[in-house]
């Protein structure tokens, strides 16, 4: 068996109401100054966090100038906030973009290093400051990856950096959280989740330490990302999916997302289509190209959402690519590139955009061309 090398939080907390144990916490660790980066719509979630942690004496200052897709510039506008405060902790409470913003803010706070030189993976090379992560969807699994993206407009391709000191000090999983989360938004982040669990299952460096959580992870959304979409209220859906969401965050750092996320980065760099919904598009065209390659754990990845079992194991696998088509369809995401408004002659060079994501190409199970990209777009035009 490979060897693996995890870093999780020091502390990861999952239940209802936990974002009191993160004020709880906090209070006790004796930092005065902390920087809490959210998302304007999340203002009013964010007031009883923010007023605790006041009244217990220390300076909160919100930055809530979170762009759906976060730029360099966005970072850097950030950079100078904090650093204006003075500031010696931060917190992200928000979706992906929160999170990632604010890992990479408590990451380059005090660093010499520019982003253009921790771009990719390991390079970053310190972090000297506490960092907490609550996630307000299910999701990106930021909260316990050392994964961050941002978009560089100079090229219109998302970047990641990866390094172990995005990895934050904590990470507190509040379902509740994420109960006012619109439909549409729900469904892409579930589909996102579950892109997760696949991506890891399948992938060509998937190890046993992490199987466990990626084949739950891809139970526990497939079964309750629609009752959580039906109805945002659902509080049991909300929870299943929040820690399904969880399970496929566990899996990044060690094993990491392939080709659906390659493929999916440039139409979210160059037609700002949601990480989500780019993924989702994706998904089961990159699903049929792989599964070949990897039949026995497709047909794994399609038990696991619960698909019938065919005469073997490659019909187990397509059954499990009409369960993807048939749960898109519950959501109402059409799985379609045309769909999104995408034009045609974009196709090649979104295909050139994908081959430079070679950080998650190499995970692929089945190695991919240029051509094979441009296949897959087709397919999915
Ligand atoms: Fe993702």
């Amino acid at each position: 068996m490979r060897t693996i090398s995890v870093y999780y939080p020091k502390k990861f907390v999952f239940g209802n109401g936990c974002s009191e144990e993160f004020v709880h916490d906090f209070i006790g660790f004796g930092y005065n100054k902390l920087l809490l980066v959210t998302a304007v719509p999340l203002l009013k979630l964010i007031e009883p966090i923010a007023s605790e942690i006041n009244k217990a004496g220390k300076e909160v200052f919100i930055y809530d100038s979170v762009n759906a897709e976060p730029t360099i510039e966005d970072l850097d506008k950030a950079l100078e906030f904090a650093r204006s405060k003075n500031i010696n902790s931060v917190v992200g409470i928000g979706g992906g973009s929160v999170l990632d913003l604010a890992k990479l803010i408590a990451a380059m706070l005090h660093n010499s290093q520019t982003i253009h030189e921790v771009f990719g993976i390991g390079n970053l090379r310190k972090r000297e400051i506490y960092l907490a992560c609550l996630p307000t969807t299910s999701g990106t699994g930021s909260e316990v990856s050392p994964n961050a993206i941002l978009l560089d407009k100079s090229d219109n391709l998302k970047k990641g950096v990866v390094s172990q000191y995005l990895v934050p000090d904590g990470a507190y999983v509040n379902p509740l959280l994420t109960k006012s989360v619109p439909p549409p938004i729900t469904a892409a982040t579930g589909i996102d989740a579950l892109i997760h669990c696949i991506e890891e299952y399948t992938n060509k460096f998937a190890h046993p330490v992490i199987d466990v959580y990626a084949l739950e992870g891809i139970r526990l959304i497939s079964s309750y990302l629609k009752r959580a979409y039906d109805n945002g209220d659902d509080e049991e859906a909300r929870e299943k999916v929040a820690l399904g969401s969880l399970y496929g965050g566990l899996g990044l750092g060690p094993v990491n997302t392939a080709a659906v996320h390659a493929l999916s980065y440039p139409l979210g760099g160059e037609f700002h289509i949601p990480h989500g919904l780019s993924n989702a598009v994706l998904l089961p065209y990159v699903m049929k190209f792989n599964m070949g390659a990897s039949v026995d754990r497709y047909a794994g990845v399609a038990l696991a959402l619960s698909a019938a079992e065919g005469k073997d194991n490659f019909h187990t696998a397509q059954n499990g690519v009409d369960k993807i088509f048939e749960l898109c369809e519950q959501l109402n995401i059409e799985v379609k590139l045309s769909a999104l408004n995408i034009p045609k002659d974009a196709i090649s060079r979104m295909a050139e955009g994908a081959m430079k994501v070679e950080r998650l190409l190499k995970n692929n199970p089945r190695t991919l061309t240029f051509d094979d990209a441009v296949q897959i777009y087709n397919d999915a035009y």
